[in-house]
């Protein structure tokens, strides 16, 4: 299979698109794939994981680092960069087997052609580590200076965030040089005068508590050259000058390390001592190890399908993408819904993560499944400060979640793009749903790995938390006999504050059960002493028995709340056709939806896709058909859900293109980049786990019970085969799905630090 994606022409307006196609990551930062000389004009970013600011009363979002990667050449005294000046010609690609972008660009001077060439990745083996080769070549004598620094104006949405940016040069290298040369056996740069100088550094202090992020970057060159440093008020440079023999290719490395006031263990000292043991090893031995642990990292992951390259391709470079943004060096952290592609959706932890992303991880890395969910663990007192600050028991997840559990979604998440006004939204009030999406996350991971600690170091409070935070939702009328939860949003989001929408009620119902049956299983004297534990089982199997759950009409449609199936049944097209601004949000109290049977995203269909087992394959066919054509698929994590229910309906055909619709989300064109006036452009994990759901569980029919691994396989048409690997309860397996059946072989134990 080819790895490689690319482009072949520079196109101005792809510039958002392509930072994000382009992206390589490491978990704890993710850089957009943009050129060196980019300025936050054309949104580079060093994203970083884990750590916010807010300014004013502008919305909280995570860091983005001083881009140390900031790089232009000047020849003959003009500038060559792009956007500004027109290329002669221009080719980007990344190599997503190995998460390394690399860019060639040529420009027409008045004496000639000069070409850049660079190459850069964020080390999957060190994730502080950021490395770079820059290379320049003329066919001429150009006079070049060569620019290369680190950039402190960085491109923010709501910021600036750093309220100070200290820079600095630094010594700390310089005595290493020698070695480095030698180590590399590099007999043809003796005598040159390098440039090796100390590193620079460049400091910024956030505006609300005061976190520091340190940028440090150190250069050498292979090349005699004359070097300056300059530092302005947000930038600080080196100026390198030579003049170009013709057809000599002049390169230079550059190694940066990024670490933050957040991260334990580290300081300048140790950042000092990773640039220089970086220096000693030279770019080419950190790109053979970064590239080795990329290779460890397929050899669990990779899907291979014998009979459809593209779906193959776009299959593993969704897997890419989750693999660029997994938290492998954190034990209690989750992953933003735009990965680490910018401050998009506040880098913020939505449903996404239990419902779309976490099986990739329980199937390939059961060590970061668990650091997903012990970040939800780990933040459940905001859940429960969040439930009392609306009035109600136990835990509240946060829509948006940010540190702590910090629900960063803001009242106003729409702008209205008629009046330039923030329109009232209610996700972060109504859309209870997200609790239950925790604690199917736990459970899952629970039932996957067979691992009890997440429950015992604090999964169970947890699960029994959420399950008191719907109980208190529960409404009765006096004379009815079951439950009902009013006044919600359900996945659907253009269509607020309903009454029992069929999909929360039915995973209030799996809380319900799910905290029911491990109290039960609890050692009951512990357990005594914090809960009282034959009260809430009974409270809670009462709730689960008799909550309200829409049943099929006669014609096998569930209705996806009260009073849907009395809204306007106006076509999709018909609906499109009423808005006045193509940026028009669709719902909220007056957007052209709101009144109709148009929906967002997959709703019921989610449902009946968790529960399949509880529906007649009859009314799980009925609902799809029925809610497709009133799908706008206004949301990346609709596709999947309609491709795996497909599969579930036995109809592979119908679920290939939403399948492959999933699987390129990040390489198509086309995909919603606005909300009103409010920029939602990014990467799509959700849509990349979705896919991988789908070749697996779907298509490939891979189901866990009991700890065992089966498969119902349906696979599309040209697909002859299918192999991959997955772990379940500490053991690896080897799955080839064919059309004659599936062989799952055990191959050996996970060496996992959890299990
Ligand atoms: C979707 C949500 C999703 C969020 C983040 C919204 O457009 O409606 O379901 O969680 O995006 O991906």
């Amino acid at each position: 299979m080819n790895w490689v994606i690319q482009e072949n022409k520079f196109c101005e307006e792809q510039i958002s698109r392509m930072g994000n196609r382009m992206l390589c990551g490491n978990g704890y930062l993710g850089i957009r794939g943009t050129l060196e000389e980019y300025r936050k004009e054309q949104m580079p970013a060093i994203n970083l994981a884990g750590i916010y600011d807010q300014v004013g009363s502008g919305w909280r979002e995570p860091l983005n680092a001083p881009n140390v990667l900031y790089t232009y050449i000047v020849v003959d005294g003009k500038k060559y960069t792009l956007p500004e000046t027109e290329p002669l010609e221009h080719h980007m690609e990344l190599d997503f087997r190995h998460g390394i972008f690399s860019r060639e660009t040529s420009w027409k001077t008045d004496r000639g052609i000069v070409t850049v060439r660079s190459e850069h990745f964020a080390c999957r083996d060190e994730v502080h580590r950021i490395a770079m080769q820059y290379q320049v070549t003329a066919d001429f004598h150009a006079e070049v200076e060569l620019y290369t620094g680190i950039d402190g104006d960085v491109w923010d949405i709501h910021g600036p965030h750093y309220d100070t940016l200290e820079s600095a040069e630094e010594q700390g290298c310089s005595q290493m040089q020698e070695a480095a040369y030698e180590n590399q056996g590099r007999s043809q740069m003796q005598g040159a005068a390098h440039e090796n100088q100390g590193c620079i550094r460049m400091r910024g202090v956030t505006h609300e508590k005061g976190d520091t992020v340190d940028a440090l970057e150190t250069v050498t060159a292979d090349f005699p050259c004359e070097r300056h440093l300059a530092a302005g008020e947000k930038e600080i440079l080196r100026r390198i000058t030579f003049v170009t023999e013709i057809g000599r290719s002049y390169y230079i490395e550059k190694t940066a390390v990024i670490f933050t006031s957040k991260d334990e263990g580290w300081n300048l000292q140790r950042a000092h001592r990773m640039l220089q043991e970086s220096k000693v090893a030279g770019y080419d031995a950190l790109k053979e190890s970064h590239c080795r642990k990329w290779e460890e990292k397929w050899a669990v992951s990779e899907v291979e399908i014998d009979g459809d390259e593209e779906a193959m391709k776009a299959l593993n470079y969704s897997i890419y993408h989750l693999l660029s943004i997994a938290p492998t060096h954190a034990s209690n952290m989750s992953i933003p819904a735009r990965g680490l592609s910018g401050q998009t959706y506040k880098g913020a932890v939505f449903w996404d993560t239990e419902m779309f992303m976490l099986d990739f991880f329980l199937f390939t890395d059961p060590d970061v499944a668990r650091s997903l969910m012990k970040y939800r663990v780990d933040t459940l007192d905001g859940a429960l400060e969040k439930a009392a600050h609306y009035g109600y028991e136990g835990a509240f997840y946060a829509w948006e979640s940010q540190e702590g559990g910090f629900d960063a979604c803001s009242d106003y998440n729409v702008t209205d793009v008629f009046t330039g006004r923030p329109q009232r939204t209610y996700f972060k009030d109504k859309q209870y749903h997200i609790s239950a999406a925790v604690v199917y996350g736990i459970m899952r991971y629970t039932q996957v790995t067979g691992d009890q600690t997440l429950l015992q170091e604090g999964g169970l409070k947890t699960v029994i938390e959420c399950a008191n935070f719907y109980y208190s939702l529960l409404l009765k009328k006096a004379a009815g006999d079951f439950y009902e939860i009013r006044d919600v949003i359900g996945p659907d989001e253009y269509h607020e504050r309903v009454n029992n929408n069929a999909y929360t009620n039915r995973m209030a119902k799996f809380v319900f059960q799910s905290a029911a049956k491990l109290l039960k299983n609890l050692e009951s004297e512990a357990a005594g002493q914090e809960y009282q534990v034959d009260e809430l089982i009974h409270r809670f199997e009462d709730a689960a028995a008799h909550i309200y759950l829409p049943k099929p009409d006669q014609d096998g449609v569930i209705e996806q709340f009260d009073g849907y199936s009395r809204l306007e049944d106006a076509s999709l097209d018909e609906v499109r056709s009423r808005l006045l601004h193509e940026k028009e949000y669709w719902g909220g109290a007056y957007g052209v939806a709101a009144e109709t049977k148009v929906i967002k995203q997959a709703d019921v269909v989610t449902m009946l896709n968790l529960f399949s087992q509880e529906y007649e394959p009859e009314i799980l066919k009925k609902n799809w058909e029925y809610y497709e054509p009133r799908t706008e698929h206004g949301s990346s994590l609709s596709s999947c859900m309609y491709a795996m229910l497909a599969c579930k309906c036995n109809m592979p055909q119908k679920a290939y293109p939403f399948f492959m619709n999933s699987a390129r989300a990040d390489l198509k064109d086309g995909g919603k980049e606005w909300a009103g006036l409010v920029y939602i452009g990014g990467t799509h994990p959700a849509a990349a786990g979705g896919a991988y759901m789908t070749a697996i569980e779907g298509f490939g029919g891979i189901s866990v019970e009991d700890g065992t691994v089966r498969s119902a396989a349906v696979l599309p048409e040209g697909w002859n085969k299918m192999k991959f690997h997955i772990c379940c309860r500490n053991i690896r397996y080897a799955v080839e799905v064919g059309r004659q059946g599936t062989k799952i072989t055990e191959e050996g134990n996970v060496h996992s630090d959890a299990l």
